[in-house]
């Protein structure tokens, strides 16, 4: 049987969600968070939703529960060539600085934040492919990160549905995946090879710990989900990932305006973006 998600609950667990993840749920939302957090309540035969969050704060195995809890309150909306503006800058102005940078010999590193189930990631490798760019071996590593175990493991196998696919033709799907099955493509190896995935929560500190200075960040539609201290953590954690001359792209919807970290702003047509000044250590 369901059970009420209790105004304290509510209370206790919009805070949780939002130190743990940055994530802000207005109270207009109670509902669809009842129903995100029913499937767990339900698995773990708790009587309540304060039982659930007590279970996630102390139980002994609440990492576990986390990675089980974590996907149902993730939106992993995603798809191939999302906002093609920036991807159009990225192709004709980023790829072209960052080659000239590198020189021959260097490692381009570009990352997408918040990757959900790759499809992102993947782009960049093949945006790189299709301008003929960074083709050498090693001369590209794209790293996908992203909160949600679930996802992460659907961006690793890299099979993709129609739905994916809403932004490209048949012809560059034909380019760059390999038919599985009746309704599904995989991504072919030369794709694939650049790209790894790893788990970050991006409001939490030092999660880019461990990876070298990015030269290209994408972190598209998931400051939407955050509240504004939460895009403060987030920003501060890009601006340590990224290299100083680095180029950071959010959403369309996603903006730094009213945050204090250093970035300088630059327009295009169909695209803004922001860079870490050069000559930052
Ligand atoms: C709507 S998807 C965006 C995917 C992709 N960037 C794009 O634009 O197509 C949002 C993703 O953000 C992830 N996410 C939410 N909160 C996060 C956090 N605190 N740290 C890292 N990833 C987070 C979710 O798991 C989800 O996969």
């Amino acid at each position: 049987m369901p059970v009420p998600l209790l105004d304290d609950e509510f209370r206790l667990w919009t805070e949780w969600l939002r130190e743990e993840l940055g994530h802000r749920w207005g109270p207009e939302r109670r509902e669809i968070l009842r129903t995100r957090l029913e499937p767990r309540r339900a698995a773990l035969g708790l009587d309540s939703f304060d039982a659930l969050l007590f279970h996630l704060r102390f139980h002994p195995e609440r990492e576990a529960e986390r990675a089980l809890l974590v996907p149902h309150l993730t939106n992993n909306e995603s798809y191939f060539c999302r906002e093609q503006g920036s991807l159009e800058v990225i192709r004709d102005e980023v790829f072209p600085a960052l080659r000239q940078q590198l020189g021959a010999g260097g490692q381009a590193r570009l990352l997408s934040a918040a990757c959900s189930t790759g499809e992102e990631a993947y782009t960049l490798s093949i945006l790189a492919a299709e301008a003929g760019v960074f083709t050498a071996p090693g001369a590209l590593r794209v790293t996908g990160v992203d909160v949600d175990p679930a996802a992460l493991g659907r961006a690793e196998a890299g099979v993709y549905g129609e739905h994916a696919f809403r932004g490209t033709g048949a012809a560059w799907r034909a380019r760059f995946f390999e038919k599985q099955g009746a309704e599904q493509w995989s991504v072919k190896p030369a794709v694939r090879e650049p790209v790894r995935f790893r788990p970050a929560n991006l409001v939490q500190n030092d999660w880019w710990r461990g990876l070298p200075p990015q030269h290209l960040i994408l972190c598209r539609n998931v400051m939407i989900y955050f509240d504004a201290d939460a895009v403060l953590r987030a920003a501060r954690g890009l601006w340590e990932a990224l290299a100083p001359g680095g180029y950071l792209f959010l959403g369309h919807a996603e903006s730094l305006r009213q945050v204090p970290v250093p970035f300088n702003l630059e327009r295009r047509p169909g695209a803004l973006f922001y860079r870490r000044p050069e000559g930052d250590a």
